[in-house]
């Protein structure tokens, strides 16, 4: 467990100070320095001694599968043996739901799915399944598991949090922290520090400043995603910063740090919360890394920027294009004392401290001999028991569920009936996600696979996403699959998260065409279903659940029972946005947390 890492990781101390007194500055600076695999060469990374190398969510190889994933990465960890010190390089990725950018890989639910599964022993199954699958292709180091208490629905990044109660996501968070663990040595990252989740909708700003070159591209449609925490301390600390302090407790050796801000104050430059609350008051002993060009959101010169991140207690800054200017600008802020050398001695401490603890100087590779467990039915097992376990039954009138395996016919309907991309969501094969339509085709099973090995071979399944079925034909039992079209951080800031128009008139046509409906909801969070639910005999919340639509339909026909139970409120309408106002409402939820018919 993470603690014996981090216990091995003082007992390298001695190594640590030996090594940091042979670098040079730059070798030191190097270390500092995480770029995008496609902005540097292998040859580069040895040049610059580059600390590490990631894939952003999409980063992949030309042919994207497995044993290519394995060779791209390989040649990164061997530019880090050829340094002069052979320091080596640790490769990062978002394996935020399974090795979700390799084709092949299996997809596990989302977090919001496993915050309904609400099942430690599970998450940390699922952990170790994960490191198998990132150690076949060398990958060291996972940008998860993400500790945000989303407040608020309309933000793009609910799916990646558990819940929104801190208490529903420590323990699950901790137990993926573990299983990654367990694989053998696989860095994960806390983030994102602190209260990404808590930011006020209509928050975020471009700055007066803002241009292409220091500012997120996409921030014009991002609404609440990179927005302003606008709370008081003492919430910043019960809900927020609590799931850091019980990470760090249990060894965390990284912690990736929110673009967002706290009251105003960028937490990329937040002195008091990154150095004095998290390294001092909680003790925290490994490395935080920054997030995606999140440096370079805080001041309109680079430099300032550079100056300001580092001295607030950035370890590791990830600078997706221009390393040399990163690099450039820190070795001049050194030489012109405005980041004082004992700065970063400590960084590079940190650095090297997890980089000992994760055993990378004795061996800094993974283990292509797992190549062959990727994807295979041992994994997509637990993937499916997870899916299973995170459905929430919200309703079922005259106990339309389980369905009968039997069926003389039944219509299967909605955009998700067959699409494994929309079962997946964001962050899978392509940062957005995507679906059958736009070439997002991860493989596993999807909705109507799973219904044709469920059903008997006399049942006749009529299939048409869009409910226009032929003159006459009905069913006992319709199907709708519905699913929110996939989306990744500020992509899916929605003022409004509800059934679409198109998927209510289609309810409205399966509606008129079978005796029971069934609507399977695909979505990273609640939505509005007010208005239909009167015409829905079972409705079923699927969430986000990956690769292995199997595990819907174990539960669809009864050879599983429902056990899922809301990990976070189900709004009655858009009123009661965000769940401080929905608490304050006298009406409450449409659905409880915690709710799930069992
Ligand atoms: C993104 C995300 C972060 C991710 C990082 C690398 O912008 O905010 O969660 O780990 O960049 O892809």
């Amino acid at each position: 467990m993470q603690m014996t890492a981090l216990t091995s990781a003082f007992v390298y101390e001695a190594h640590v100070d030996a090594l940091l007194a042979r670098m040079t500055l730059a070798e030191k600076i190097g270390q500092m320095t995480q770029v995008e695999k496609n902005s540097i060469t292998p040859e580069e990374v040895t040049r610059y001694t580059i600390g590490s190398v990631l894939s952003g969510g999409g980063g992949n190889p030309e042919e994207n599968n497995p044993h290519t994933w394995a060779a791209m990465v390989r040649t990164y960890l061997e530019a880090g043996q050829n340094t002069r010190l052979a320091i080596p390089v640790i490769y990062g990725v978002d394996a935020v739901h399974g090795h979700s950018n390799v084709q092949g890989a299996v997809i596990f639910p989302h977090n919001i799915g496993l915050g309904a599964a609400g099942d430690p022993e599970l998450v940390e199954r699922i952990g170790e399944v994960v490191a198998r699958e990132l150690l076949a292709t060398h990958v060291r180091w996972t940008f998860a598991p993400a500790v945000s208490v989303p407040q608020d629905v309309r933000w793009g990044r609910t799916y990646e949090g558990f819940s929104e109660d801190a208490d529903r996501v420590i323990p699950l968070a901790l137990a993926f922290a573990r299983g990654l663990d367990r694989g053998r040595r696989v860095l994960h990252s806390f983030k994102h520090f602190v209260g990404d989740g808590a930011t006020q909708w209509n928050s975020t700003q471009l700055a007066e400043w803002a241009n292409a070159d220091n500012w997120q591209a996409a921030t014009p449609f991002y609404k609440i995603d990179q927005g302003d925490a606008q709370v008081d301390e003492a919430t910043l600390r019960e809900v927020h910063l609590r799931p850091y302090r019980e990470a760090v407790e249990a060894g965390a050796l990284n912690i990736m740090v929110s673009f967002s801000s706290w009251n105003g104050v960028k937490m990329h430059r937040h002195h008091a919360l990154l150095t004095k609350v998290l390294k001092g008051e909680f003790g925290f002993a490994g490395f935080l890394v920054s997030d995606w060009k999140g440096v370079d959101q805080i001041a309109p010169s680079h430099y300032e920027c550079v100056v300001q991140s580092v001295n607030a207690g950035m370890d590791m800054v990830m600078v997706p294009y221009d390393f040399r200017r990163f690099i450039d600008a820190l070795t001049s802020a050194v030489q012109n004392g405005d980041v004082a050398q004992a700065r970063i001695d400590d960084a590079v401490r940190r650095i090297l401290r997890v980089k000992f603890a994760l055993g990378l100087f004795e061996d800094s590779f993974g283990d292509e001999a797992l190549l062959a467990e990727v994807g295979s039915t041992a994994h997509r097992a637990v993937a499916r028991e997870a899916v299973r376990k995170s459905l929430v039954l919200l309703r079922n009138e005259g106990q339309t569920l389980p369905l009968a395996r039997d069926l003389p016919a039944l219509l299967l309907a909605g955009n998700a009936a067959d699409d494994v991309g929309l079962q997946c969501g964001g962050w899978t094969i392509a940062w957005q996600g995507g679906s059958r339509a736009t070439g997002v085709l991860p493989g596993g099973t999807t909705v109507l696979e799973a219904v044709r090995q469920t059903v008997s071979p006399e049942t006749l399944i009529h299939v048409d996403p869009a409910a226009q079925f032929a003159e006459g034909v009905t069913a006992p039992v319709g199907i709708a699959v519905i699913a929110e079209q996939p989306y990744a951080e500020g992509f899916g800031d929605n003022a409004a998260p509800a059934l679409a128009a198109d998927d209510l008139a289609m309810i409205d046509r399966l509606r008129a065409r079978c005796d029971r409906l069934v609507v399977v909801l695909i979505s990273g969070r609640p939505l509005i279903v007010t208005e239909a639910l009167p015409k829905i005999d079972a409705l079923v919340a699927a969430w986000l659940p990956g690769t292995e639509g199997a595990g819907i339909t174990d539960v669809l026909f009864g050879d599983h029972p429902f056990t899922g139970r809301l990990a976070y409120s189900w709004l009655r309408s858009l009123d009661q946005l965000p769940l401080a106002r929905l608490k304050s409402d006298p009406a409450g939820p449409l659905f409880r947390f915690g709710d799930g018919l069992v």
